[in-house]
């Protein structure tokens, strides 16, 4: 049996005392559960304090958003690898639609994050996902497979195997419009057979992100190759993450 993932992504909300804050009401409601995996993305100046909050709760994993591509130096502003790991992360998200979209990450660069990421103990979180023109004109898989195969493209041998993705339609993304079950299906079985013939041995788990809520989430990770989701406005109020981290 696989354990679902419901991940976190702050984005650029909470602080540290809005964080310590959530942790407080969100973990007096979730009791630790071994059929599911919960990881928070808070703001990098807030996981100190979200991860203090959370002390003793072994269940709860951390991340960060986002890490330099190099190991450390005159980047003014980056977070590195080494730094995350340090303060507690044990992932980060890579190539999120945000990062490429609004801050122009590019390819090459998801790559060297995913290969700093790896050489330091951190899972990357892949994000993959196609914009609403790439969609209607008919390149939803050939955009995610560059994505993909881009991301992954300077991983040592073995690595694919830990690496998680995320599907994440552009679209989708705090419009609250959700891709249909079947859409996601449909996206995460071509990344599937691509890991495959990437050489991945294991199930690499697949999270589904963009708008999921409550009412939605059950059906999401019913999907057929759905490990989970990647949660942005729904994650930002304990009693709607509850909800969420609720369901299937
Ligand atoms: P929303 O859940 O707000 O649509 O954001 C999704 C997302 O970008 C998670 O990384």
């Amino acid at each position: 049996m696989r354990t679902p993932i419901f991940a976190a992504n702050w984005k650029m909300n909470h602080g540290p005392s809005e964080a310590r804050a959530f942790m407080q009401r969100f973990l007096a409601e979730y009791a630790a559960r071994d059929d599911r995996t919960v990881v928070f993305f808070p703001p990098a100046l807030a996981l100190a304090a979200a991860r203090e909050a959370a002390a003793g709760r072994a269940d709860i994993q951390w991340g960060v958003q986002n890490i330099a591509a190099e190991e450390k130096g005159a980047f003014t502003g980056e977070n590195s690898a080494p730094m995350a790991r340090d303060a507690g992360a044990a992932a980060v998200l890579v190539g999120h639609s945000e990062r490429r979209h609004v801050f122009g990450e590019t390819d090459e660069q998801t790559a060297g994050k995913c290969a700093v990421a790896f050489a330091h103990g951190l899972i990357p979180v892949l994000c993959v996902g196609e914009k609403l023109d790439e969609r209607e004109h008919g390149h939803t898989e050939a955009v995610v497979l560059r994505q993909l195969r881009a991301g992954v493209s300077r991983l040592a041998p073995g690595d694919l195997d830990r690496l998680v993705l995320a599907y994440e339609p552009v679209w989708a993304i705090g419009t609250g419009r959700n891709a249909t079950p079947d859409d996601a299906a449909a996206v995460h079985r071509v990344l599937r057979a691509e890991l495959q013939a990437l050489g991945a041995t294991v199930r690499v788990p697949i999270l589904y992100g963009g708008s999921v809520n409550a009412g939605n989430a059950a059906a999401l990770l019913a999907a057929e190759g759905v490990d989970g989701l990647l949660v942005g406005g729904a994650s930002l109020a304990p009693e709607s993450w509850h909800a969420v981290v609720s369901a299937g």
